[in-house]
């Protein structure tokens, strides 16, 4: 599986995948680009520095999101990508991008989703008091948060968690989801019916 990974920031998602790769834990899954949406973001040199080639591709250089995503499917195109991992990339994929990668989209999301889709999920989950949260793997539609569930982990929230620790507890669970949602995706073990994911055997 040729695998693009979208990320807009710090890139702990996208180095695991990288890493885990390199380490022949995909065994079947090769980072073989980083798109970067955000100039000089820390994900631009540490994809690089593990040697896979980034293109930054900005927003502002287009004159809407269509042409944004056109410039950003060439580059996947000479890449041949079979599918994308959307690694805390901070923006909604349009249509072009899913009508190319029809149930090839994956996002990983810092909660239990339907609960606290959007921004600062670990803060919202605090704020609401649940005693328990977690992360889930998705395959990626049009709306914000919403395509079909692949996995979900879980974490207890704990009576001094703040945003940070909540943060950081949950890291290496979305590490570790997104890894085997990948390893499944790249073994054709993922089938979507309706919305629910079905896991076949390997
Ligand atoms: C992660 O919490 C991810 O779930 C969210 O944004 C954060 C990105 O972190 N969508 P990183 O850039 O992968 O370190």
């Amino acid at each position: 599986l040729r695998l693009a990974i979208f990320a807009s920031g710090r890139g702990s998602n996208a180095l695991s995948i990288i890493r885990a790769s390199k380490e022949g834990r995909l065994p079947r899954v090769e980072p073989v680009i980083v798109v970067c949406d955000k100039a000089g973001a820390p994900v631009v040199a540490r994809s690089q520095e593990e040697g896979v080639p980034v293109v930054e591709v900005l927003p502002r250089d287009f004159s809407s999101k269509e042409e944004y995503e056109r410039a950003i499917l060439e580059a996947l195109r000479e890449k041949s990508v079979d599918a994308v991992a959307l690694a805390g990339y901070m923006r909604l994929v349009g249509p072009v991008l899913i009508g190319a990668f029809p149930d090839r989209i994956l996002n990983i999301h810092p909660s239990l989703l339907p609960s606290f889709p959007g921004l600062a999920a670990q803060k919202q989950a605090i704020d609401y008091g649940v005693k328990i949260t977690g992360v889930t793997v998705h395959f990626v539609d049009l709306l914000m948060d919403h395509g079909p569930v692949i996995l979900q982990k879980c974490l207890p929230v704990l009576p001094e968690d703040t945003e940070e620790s909540l943060s950081r507890r949950l890291l290496p669970i979305e590490h570790e989801a997104y890894m085997e949602s990948l390893d499944a995706l790249s073994r054709g073990r993922l089938r979507i019916e309706g919305r629910r994911v079905l896991w076949l055997p390997d």
